[in-house]
C-alpha cells in the first residue's frame, strides 16, 4: 500500500503541528486533521490558529487548502484514510484506580471504538499520543475484536518528541523518528510504509524502528530522563545559595563533560508542561503494578523535588516580603510554562500565584500569549464564568509589563520571554513601589544592573552580594 491519505484524530498541540508539517513536506499526500471540538477546528480554519507556535502560520497557510485539511467530519476522515494518527488528550486519572498517577486513556479507547466502527478498508493506526506503555495493546484488543471481512489493522507506536516553542524546528529538524511495531511481517511492512513517510524529510538513518514496547518505553523514559536532568540542577540552586556558589557557573562547568553534555541544565522555579510530570507518573504506576517499588521511589524523587523548588521559590518571595503579602500588588511576569508558547499546563506559575493568593496577596498578571481566560481558568480550575468573577477582585491580567508593575511591591518573573530582558527597568522602578522587589524564578535579568538602579533582588541558584539599594553608587546601566 501507497499512503496516499492520513487522518488524525485530535488537533491539538501535537497533532496539529505534526499534520502541518507532514503536508508541508509530502506534498503528494493529503493530510486530514480531525477533532471532535468544532471550535478548535473552526479556528484551525481561521487566521488565529488555537496554538502559538512559531513558524506555525506559515505551514498552515501555505499547505491549508492543499493538501491539509481541518475538519470535525471524522468518519469520512477514517473512512478515506490509509494511516490514523490517534494524536487525542490522555491526561492523569483524577478518579477511580489509579488516580493521579495512571493516564487516562477513555479518549484513546473511544478513538480506536471509533475506527472499528467507521473503517471500511485496511488501516495503518497509529499511536502517537503519548501513552503508558502497553496502550497499543489496548487500541490492538478493541480494533481486532471488531474486525469486519476485509478490513485489517496494523498498529504502530511513533510518539512525537517535539516540545513546545520550538515544534515546527523539532518536527523538521528531528533528532529521530521513531517507529514501533509487531514482529510480524505484517508489522515491518507498515512500520516500512511510514518510514517512507518520514523519508521525505528526515534521513533514513535518524528513523529508528523497534518493537512495539520499546518504542513505548522510549518515550517515558526520554522525558523522565530530561526532567530528571532539570531536578538534578534544581536540587544544587539551594546548595548554591547556601555556600556562595553560582549554579550557572556549575551547570556549565558539569555540561562540558561530553558524557554529560550542556542541554537542559537551566535551574529554574520548576518544570512544567503538559508531559513531564504526566509521563513520570506513568512510570510509577507501572513500576508499581510491576511491584518495583524502589524503581517507583526513584522516579517519584524527581517530581517531588520539582514541588520542592516551586515551594521553596514562593517560599522566599513571601519572607523577603517581611513574612506577608496580604493586599500587597505582585507583578507576575509570565505564565506559561516557557516562553514561546500560550500553554499553561502544569505551569510553575499557577503554584506561585495559588500560594501568593492565599496569602492574601493582589495579583497583576501579564504574559504575552496567555490568553486571560486560560489564566481564571488555571487559578479557580472552572471556566464558569461566576468563578471567574469572584478571582477578578484579587487578580487583575495586563496587556503590557509596564501596567501590572504600575504600583507594585514586587515583581515575579516566572517565564523567560525574551521581552522581559528588553523592558526598561529605569521605568520600572520609578513606577513600583519601595523597596522595590525583584524575584527573578528565570536567571535572564541583569542583577547587578538591577541593583544598581535600587531593585532589591533574589533569584535562584545564587547568592547575589548586595540586595538592598546601592543607586547612589553605580551608573545606571539598565535600557
Ligand atoms: C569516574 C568518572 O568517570 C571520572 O570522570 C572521575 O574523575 C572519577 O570517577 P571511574 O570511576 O574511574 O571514573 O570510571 P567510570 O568509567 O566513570 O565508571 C564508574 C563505574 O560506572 C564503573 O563501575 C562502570 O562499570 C560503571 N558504568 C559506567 C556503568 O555501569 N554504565 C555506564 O554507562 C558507565
Ligand atoms: C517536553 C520534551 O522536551 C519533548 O521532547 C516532549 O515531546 C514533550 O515534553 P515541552 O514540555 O514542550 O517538551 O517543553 P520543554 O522544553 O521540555 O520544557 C519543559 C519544562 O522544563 C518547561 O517548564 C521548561 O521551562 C523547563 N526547563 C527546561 C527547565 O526548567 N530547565 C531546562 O534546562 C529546560
Ligand atoms: P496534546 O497536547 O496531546 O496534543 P490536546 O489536549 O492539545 O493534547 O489535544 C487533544 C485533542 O484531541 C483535543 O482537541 C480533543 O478535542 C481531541 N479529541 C479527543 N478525543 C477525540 C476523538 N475521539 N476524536 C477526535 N478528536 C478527539
Amino acid at each position: 500500500m501507497v499512503i496516499e491519505k492520513i487522518c488524525c484524530l485530535g488537533a491539538g498541540y501535537v497533532g496539529g503541528p505534526t499534520c502541518s508539517v507532514i503536508a508541508l513536506k509530502c506534498p503528494d499526500i493529503t493530510v486530514t486533521v480531525c477533532d471532535k471540538s468544532e471550535d478548535r477546528i473552526k479556528q484551525w480554519n481561521s487566521d488565529k490558529l488555537p496554538i502559538y507556535e512559531p513558524g506555525l502560520d506559515d505551514v498552515v497557510k501555505t499547505c491549508r487548502g492543499r493538501n491539509l485539511f481541518f475538519s470535525t467530519d471524522i468518519a469520512k476522515g477514517i473512512q478515506e484514510a490509509d494511516l490514523i494518527f490517534i494524536s487525542v488528550n490522555t491526561p492523569t486519572k483524577i478518579v477511580g484506580n489509579g488516580k493521579g498517577r495512571a493516564a487516562d486513556l477513555k479518549y484513546v479507547e473511544s478513538a480506536a471504538r471509533m475506527i472499528a466502527d467507521l473503517a471500511t478498508s485496511n488501516k495503518i493506526v497509529v499511536e502517537k499520543s503519548t501513552v503508558p506503555v502497553k496502550a497499543a495493546e489496548i487500541i490492538m484488543k478493541i480494533l481486532r475484536a471488531n474486525t469486519k471481512p476485509g478490513v485489517d489493522y496494523q498498529i504502530l507506536s511513533n510518539p512525537e518528541f517535539l516540545a513546545e516553542g520550538t515544534a515546527i524546528v523539532d518536527l523538521i529538524e528531528a533528532d529521530r523518528v521513531l517507529i514501533g511495531g509487531e514482529e510480524t511481517p505484517e508489522g515491518q511492512k507498515a512500520i516500512q510504509e511510514l518510514c517512507w513517510v518520514y523519508e521525505h524529510w528526515i534521513p533514513a538513518k535518524n528513523i529508528l524502528t523497534t518493537n512495539t514496547w520499546s518504542s513505548e518505553l522510549s518515550k517515558l523514559a526520554a522525558n523522565a530522563f530530561l526532567a530528571q536532568r532539570i531536578s538534578s540542577i534544581n536540587s544544587l540552586t539551594a546548595v548554591c545559595e547556601a555556600t556562595g556558589a553560582d549554579v550557572a557557573e556549575v551547570a556549565k562547568a558539569v555540561g562540558r563533560d561530553s558524557r554529560i553534555g550542556p542541554k537542559f541544565l537551566e535551574a529554574s522555579i520548576g518544570f512544567g508542561g503538559s508531559c513531564f510530570q504526566k509521563d513520570i507518573l506513568n512510570l510509577i504506576y507501572l513500576s508499581e503494578c510491576l511491584h518495583l517499588p524502589e524503581v517507583a521511589a526513584y522516579w517519584q524523587q524527581v517530581l517531588s523535588l520539582n514541588e520542592f523548588q516551586k515551594t521553596r521559590f514562593t517560599r522566599k518571595v513571601i519572607e523577603s516580603l517581611f513574612n506577608t503579602v496580604t493586599d500587597k500588588n505582585i507583578a507576575i511576569l509570565g505564565f506559561s510554562f516557557k516562553k514561546n508558547t500560550g500553554d499553561t499546563r502544569e505551569s510553575p506559575a499557577i503554584h506561585v500565584s495559588k500560594t501568593l493568593l492565599d496569602e492574601g496577596a493582589k495579583l497583576h498578571i501579564y504574559d504575552p500569549k496567555v490568553e486571560p481566560e486560560q489564566i481564571y481558568y488555571e487559578l479557580t480550575g472552572t471556566y464558569v464564568k461566576t468563578e471567574h468573577e469572584n478571582i477578578k477582585k484579587c487578580v487583575e491580567i495586563h496587556d503590557t509589563a509596564y501596567s501590572a508593575v504600575t504600583g507594585a511591591h514586587a515583581i515575579v518573573l516566572c517565564t523567560e520571554w525574551d521581552e522581559f530582558k528588553e523592558l526598561n527597568f529605569n521605568k520600572i522602578y520609578e513606577v513600583m513601589m519601595k523597596p522595590a522587589y525583584l524575584f527573578d524564578g528565570r536567571k535572564i535579568l541583569d542583577h547587578e544592573a538591577l541593583q544598581r538602579i535600587g531593585f532589591h533582588v533574589q533569584t535562584i541558584g545564587k547568592r547575589l552580594a548586595r540586595t538592598g539599594s546601592i543607586r547612589a553608587q553605580g551608573s545606571l546601566t539598565m535600557p
